[in-house]
């Protein structure tokens, strides 16, 4: 990569760590997972380490934290508010002694002794004594300076506004963690996506009065300026802390040894999902003052502590319970209700068991703990159980065999390709006889990919059904509003936009209400099959009389498991009467009819780089109404590479390689006998 390159990449990345900054502080809302955000931060970092030309001012190694908000008075901090490093392998806490021991000239055999201090996850602040009474409160701000917040703080129990002990210093300015329990939480659950942005928000309100309603809770660990401290040692000083009446974290303890250090990160973690308060790792401090002040800072972080963070995907908890859940396509799906735990960010209660052979082979049963994963945008599900943990009474889990939403018999099916039965059992009912399917197929109905109905999301849907107002698509199309504007959180103008909503969605694609239906195994791609070979809903509907269904195995892209399902979906009495009501209410919009004989017969395209004035989507369908088609990589088959802007190299020299037609955007539309 050269330079510019590099420095593009740089700014990029610099460009979203200011936006996420942005969001957190300002707007106390995590738009990025906190595993994700320490990764673009080491990313930062290390490009730096690399390349020394890259600097920045909103670089993470220049700044903690974020500017201070514009609500509040800024104010400098007397000592600044430092940032920590972070270990998250044993082989980062080596490290981490390692240079301790090369700074100072120790011997081997030295034993350091260290503060472990869980590190509670909220909202660092620091507050200043003076002649034994609260004078000031700042946040962390940049490190440098502050947000004045003494008012809001001063609303927080736990923080003494006078303190009478004979030893308080003249000075000092107590730093510690703002936070809220979790079982505080559980009220604000619907506002805040974890305890530490319910912290932050309440935190940093604007009047101190709405702070005050909610119970924030205080926990002393450290100190910046001071004048007249006689403490030596850390342990001393959190003892020292709790005489003044300062609340200290109680799993607090001074350890020795990295082994050590490890054994106490294992057993708290395992205790995390019973403890009140969310941590994020373990804090050590190497606990001798003197020792400290000799090592001094590297950057913004101090080369005498660190913290040992937990994996920002992985949590231990408890199973509580475990929960059939019943899908659209009758689907049993086990669920497990975990004691909540905060994994990376986002407080976890539910798990996926998958199917009932996993809980067999992994032998999961209600009240075990269990290691449970949370990687990306995938629901969260278990790893596995530690069974040494497990309770002597505890019972095997058994499987319902019958439906637990209508009492049908469950069955698994035997899938014809793969010879195999099923993994999954499903309730065997009909369409609509199952209240828990109907909820499901109604919920896909108004999803973003169906009707796409703005302003009814699954909540409402969940709603209208417990009311009685929807049982049926088409019942959608009937609501009574006089009825909704009297329920509670609705009103005349909410009622006007989903009467607009609705309305509007009344004028639909045939290939869109075909993949509303939810017919099993049809999902976009084949709906938009479907769509085309019928090209109106009253020929789609009539296959219900014509019962036609080989003919549909000439349609490319359809097999026999799509006209089984679509067999079935026509065999119910119910869809056909769905499919009647829909009729009257909706106005379908006729599909084209993709040309046999089209100007791209039997030519094959591929396209690099961004088009000009038209969508990935919409050259998709322009090719395929002209009857070509699109390839996904370079190979002998294709026909045609259609270049745009910042196209891939490698693929255009692929190209050349196998002789393929290297053409543009211009070129492309000249045998469409179009001009773009
Ligand atoms: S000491 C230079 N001790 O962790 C020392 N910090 O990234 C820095 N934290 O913003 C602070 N528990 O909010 C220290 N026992 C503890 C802590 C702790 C939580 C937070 C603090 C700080 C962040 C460091």
């Amino acid at each position: 990569m050269n330079k510019s390159k590099i420095r593009e990449l740089y700014n990029q990345k610099i460009k979203l760590i200011k936006k996420f900054n942005k969001f957190y502080y300002d707007k106390n809302k995590s738009i990025i997972s906190d595993g994700k955000y320490d990764e673009l931060k080491k990313e930062i970092i290390f490009l730096e380490s690399k390349y020394n030309f890259l600097k920045s001012k909103s670089s993470p190694s220049e700044n903690v934290g974020y500017k201070p908000s514009k609500n509040f008075k800024k104010l400098p901090h007397k000592a600044p508010m430092l940032s920590l490093a972070n270990a998250f392998t044993e082989e980062d806490l080596i490290n981490f002694e390692k240079k301790i021991f090369n700074f100072l000239s120790l011997e081997h055999d030295h034993q350091i002794l260290y503060s472990a201090e869980p590190k509670i996850d909220g909202i660092s602040a620091s507050i200043t004594y003076k002649n034994s009474q609260l004078f000031k409160g700042l946040s962390r701000g940049d490190g440098k300076e502050g947000e004045d917040i003494t008012m809001n703080l001063a609303t927080i129990n736990d923080i003494p506004k006078k303190i009478l002990s004979k030893d308080f210093p003249e000075e000092i300015d107590i730093r510690g963690e703002v936070f809220i329990t979790n079982s505080d939480f559980v009220n604000l659950r619907e506002k805040f996506a974890n305890p530490r942005n319910a912290a932050s928000g309440s935190l940093r309100q604007k009047n101190p009065n709405d702070t005050k309603k909610i119970p924030l809770k205080f926990i002393a660990y450290a100190y910046g300026f001071e004048k007249g401290l006689k403490i030596e040692k850390q342990s001393d000083f959190l003892k020292k802390l709790s005489e003044w009446g300062f609340k200290t974290n109680p799993l607090n303890k001074s350890i020795s040894g990295i082994k050590n250090l490890f054994k106490n990160y294992n057993e708290i973690e395992k205790k995390r999902a019973n403890l009140d308060f969310d941590i994020d790792g373990i804090v050590y401090k190497v606990n001798d003052f003197a020792t400290q002040k000799r090592l001094g800072n590297v950057a913004n972080a101090p080369r005498w502590a660190i913290a040992h963070k937990f994996s920002s995907n992985k949590a231990i908890s408890k199973i509580l319970e475990i929960e059939i859940q019943v899908g659209r396509t009758g689907a049993l799906t086990p669920v497990a209700k975990i004691k909540p735990i905060n994994i990376g960010g986002v407080v976890v209660s539910n798990a996926t068991l998958h199917n009932e052979d996993e809980i067999n082979r992994k032998d999961i049963r209600v009240g075990d703990t269990a290691v449970i994963e949370r990687a990306g945008d995938v629901i969260p599900h278990i790893l596995s159980i530690d069974t040494k943990k497990r309770l002597k009474n505890s019972k095997k889990f058994i499987f319902p065999e019958n439906c637990p939403s209508c009492g049908s018999k469950t069955i698994k099916e035997f899938n014809k390709i793969t010879k195999k039965v099923d993994a999954v059992r499903r309730c065997s009912s009909e369409d609509y006889y199952c209240d828990k399917i109907s909820i499901e197929k109604l919920k896909h109905f108004v999803s973003k990919e169906a009707f796409n109905i703005d302003g009814f999301g699954k909540k409402i849907v969940e709603n209208f059904w417990k009311l009685k107002f929807i049982k049926y698509p088409q019942d959608i199309f009937k609501l009574d509003y006089s009825k909704i504007e009297k329920l509670d959180g609705w009103g005349q103008l909410s009622v006007k936009n989903l009467i607009y909503s609705i309305n509007q969605k009344k004028n639909i694609s045939l290939e869109r209400l075909i993949y509303s239906l939810g017919i099993r195994h049809i999902g976009l791609e084949n709906a938009k099959l479907l769509s085309k070979h019928f090209t109106s809903f009253s020929k789609f509907k009539n296959l219900s009389v014509q019962s036609d269904y080989e003919d549909l195995l000439n349609i490319d892209g359809i097999g026999e498991t799509q006209v089984n399902s679509i067999k079935s979906f026509f065999s119910n009495k119910t869809n056909i009467r769905v499919l009647n009501e829909l009729e009257k209410v909706l106005v379908v919009k006729n599909a084209i009819q993709n040309s046999d004989d089209g100007l791209l017969k039997n030519k094959t395209f591929l396209v690099t780089g961004k088009l000009n004035g038209i969508s990935r989507a919409e050259l998709k369908s322009l090719i395929e109404e002209n009857s070509g088609k699109i390839v996904s990589g370079v190979s002998k088959k294709l026909n045609y590479l259609i270049i745009g802007d910042k196209p891939t190299k490698k693929k255009i020299e692929n190209a050349k390689q196998l002789r393929i037609n290297v053409i543009d955007q211009a070129e492309f539309m000249r045998m469409l006998n179009k001009t773009s």
